[in-house]
């Protein structure tokens, strides 16, 4: 099946911001707290579904995140905006419920080698601890996202096979999840791969919200995107530039870059309801702030629409 925009109307795609998340993280200089709620309150007006506001993680592991509760408690909150968190583990739920969030996105490694690297514990421990987790999301009337890392691949195991990533999606949907995330950690994955990874989980659980969440590690990030919008997939987390990557990953590079991204599903015809103008400019921005520039090719040639002065004739 392919997913077009239509006589219906132009199909809508939700786009879930992750860059002060999966951007941050692995950034070494410091971010100041002011810095982050500046950035994510300019991104609340830019039309998102969703932002990761933070993660509640061990701030010995990711000391960039060590303010992810005054970060949520000085962000103006937008109507209609869902702001979620990366949680780990129980401790971090409970950080995450005293300042209040729309959600849980908690996260466990299809790679088990993978696991034990970024969350110090099996799979099988990460997901006895993520069901109590689970337990108290659902005691407070929270929604609960399993993000499901290394989904297509792992740079310390390799190439991920359907029926492991099935057999984890299969643990996590009997135990009232909203929806689950499938990872593309390190940029391993190719459209074929995904088409399959795609229609196997919305056809075995169509009652599930998916969202797909591609790196561009090995230059496929777009092309994975359109893979999986054409099996009816309308949700993507992307990274504003294209900043990220998981600090306990090897050779770990950025998302896919959220300006790409909306603008290539804008041009299609597709309904993104993102600010283009508004991205590109928070991008620029973003790039004086850590001081470098970012792998947004879209930053650099400009949209379609700019012309340039023709090259001199002597
Ligand atoms: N928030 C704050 N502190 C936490 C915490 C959390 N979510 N989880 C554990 N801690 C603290 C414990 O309280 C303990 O503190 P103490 O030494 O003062 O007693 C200390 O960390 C060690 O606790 P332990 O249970 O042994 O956890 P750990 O050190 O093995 O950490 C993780 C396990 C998963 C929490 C940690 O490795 C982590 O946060 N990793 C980050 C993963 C990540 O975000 N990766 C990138 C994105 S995919
Ligand atoms: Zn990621």
């Amino acid at each position: 099946m392919t997913t077009t925009p239509s006589s219906l109307g132009p199909k809508r795609i939700y786009i879930q911001e992750v860059v002060t998340r999966d951007g941050f993280q692995a950034e070494s200089a410091f971010i100041p707290t002011e810095q982050k709620i500046a950035l994510i309150n300019r991104l609340s007006r830019a039309g998102y579904a969703k932002i990761e506001v933070s993660s509640f993680t061990n701030p010995k592991a990711i000391p960039m995140l060590a303010d992810a509760e005054a970060v949520m408690k000085g962000i103006e909150r937008v109507a209609g905006v869902e702001y979620t968190v990366l949680i780990p583990n129980l401790k971090g739920a409970e950080r995450a419920l005293s300042v209040g969030v729309d959600e849980f996105n908690l996260v466990m490694s299809v790679s088990e080698a993978h696991n034990q690297s970024n969350l110090k514990m099996s799979r099988e421990g990460s997901f006895q601890g993520l069901l109590s987790v689970i337990d108290l999301a659902h005691r407070n009337h929270t929604a609960v996202n399993i993000s499901l890392s290394t989904s297509f691949g792992c740079p310390m195991s390799g190439i991920t096979s359907l029926s492991e990533l099935m057999h984890w999606v299969d643990r996590f949907a009997d135990v009232g999840v909203r929806g689950m995330t499938i990872c593309d950690t390190t940029g391993m994955a190719n459209p074929a791969q995904v088409q399959a990874v795609c229609e196997a989980v919305q056809s075995k659980y169509p009652q599930l919200q998916w969202t797909l969440h591609f790196h561009n590690t090995r230059g496929m990030g777009l092309a994975n995107a359109l893979a999986a919008v054409n099996t009816g997939i309308d949700r993507f987390d992307s990274s504003l530039g294209g900043l990220g990557g998981c600090p306990y990953a090897p050779g770990a590079t950025g998302n896919i870059c959220t300006e790409e991204l909306v603008y290539m599903f804008d041009l299609m015809g597709f309904n993104t309801n993102m600010q283009i103008d508004t991205l590109l400019e928070c991008s620029r921005d973003l790039q004086s702030l850590i001081g470098r520039t970012l792998p947004s090719q879209l930053l650099m040639a400009g949209k379609v629409d700019r012309l340039y002065a023709a090259p001199c004739q002597s």
